[in-house]
């Protein structure tokens, strides 16, 4: 007779039996799509390095957004290309603004899903930095105006909540305080409170066409090695209002991920950033891993690290592999 008392094998003999004690389930709601809006009608261009991801003029993003609310996932977030960058990112906060032009079109076509803008200004600039710059440098406080205004006009055209990502020191109190004298009370913030300089950006920098034309974005993102630090911008976006708070990019981060979910109560989104998707990608065209496994394997795993929401370019085909495996 052996001495075995514990078998943990017992509960995973059959799917039945794994199922019924499965802590964490990926559902097609937990799920937020990125869709890239530019100039133009019936423009769907893909991005090289992000097969399966899109430019889209905005009849195509309202077609895209259905498509993934037919799939269930029922929150997009937007980026912008503009027709001109300048200096000032006057493309961010103009009224007839691409992401504002997408935000309508969305709200039309799909009148429940919940409409995301990201608010930053680096598409927007001719320099692709994240504010205002002057002498080579990202200024704070002149950018906090601009990030207002882009917010304010994001939540006029109909976005739900607003995502700062630029990485201004006082964005979000900044941003709260123009929607609430805009009489925007009920729109929300979900902060990019913890964003990495990362090279996983990579392929979203070719996506949006966003890469900064000098120098990189150090200066105001956060680095590597920093934990500690991490909770401390996500304790100042919480004091500050955030409804939500993101920890970015996700896989690699998941230590990160998993300090915000205990530490403030407020819910958590992870950005599974385009430099994650496209590794997936490149792999499984070569054949080397099994995309749709893959895929699941990490969305979960992101999800047990203690994400409430989960940005995705894979949000779509993750929903509808999730309901064919019901
Ligand atoms: C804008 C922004 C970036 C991403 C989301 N918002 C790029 C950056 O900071 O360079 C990256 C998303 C991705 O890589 O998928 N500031």
């Amino acid at each position: 007779m052996s001495d075995i008392i514990h078998r943990p094998r017992r509960m995973r003999r059959t799917e039945h039996l794994r199922a019924l004690v499965r802590e964490t389930r990926l559902a097609p709601e937990d799920l937020v799509l990125p869709l890239f809006a530019c100039p133009g009608e019936n423009v769907r261009r893909e991005v090289s390095s992000m097969p399966g991801v899109f430019n889209l003029s905005v009849d195509e993003v309202a077609r895209e957004a259905a498509a993934a609310y037919e799939a269930g996932v029922r929150g997009v977030i937007l980026f912008g290309l503009p027709e001109t960058k300048d200096e000032t990112a006057s493309g961010a906060y103009s009224e007839r603004g691409i992401v504002q032009q997408a935000a309508r079109a969305v709200r039309k076509a799909v009148p429940d899903m919940v409409v995301i803008a990201d608010t930053c200004l680096c598409e927007y600039t001719s320099h692709g930095h994240c504010g205002v710059v002057r002498r080579g440098e990202v200024l704070n406080d002149e950018t906090l105006e601009l990030l207002a205004r882009t917010a304010v006009s994001q939540a006029e055209a109909g976005a739900d909540i607003v995502a700062p990502s630029a990485m201004m020191d006082g964005q979000v109190s900044a941003i709260r305080d123009a929607l609430d004298g805009s009489g925007l009370e009920s729109v929300a913030i979900m902060s990019y409170a913890v964003k990495y300089a990362s090279a996983f950006y990579g392929p979203f920098r070719e996506a949006a066409d966003s890469a900064p034309a000098f120098g990189d974005r150090r200066a105001y993102q956060m680095d590597a090695g920093n934990a500690r630090e991490a909770m401390r911008e996500a304790e100042l976006d919480y004091t500050e209002g955030a409804d939500i708070l993101m920890v970015k990019p996700a896989t690699a981060y998941l230590d990160i991920l998993r300090q915000v979910r205990d530490r403030f109560d407020l819910p958590a989104a992870a950005y599974h950033v385009s430099g994650e998707y496209a590794m997936i990608k490149a792999a499984a065209q070569k054949g080397w891993i099994d995309e749709r496994r893959v895929m699941l394997e990490t969305l979960t795993c992101i999800k047990r690290a203690g994400a409430d929401l989960i940005l995705t370019y894979y949000a779509t085909e993750a929903a509808k592999a999730l309901r064919n495996a019901e």
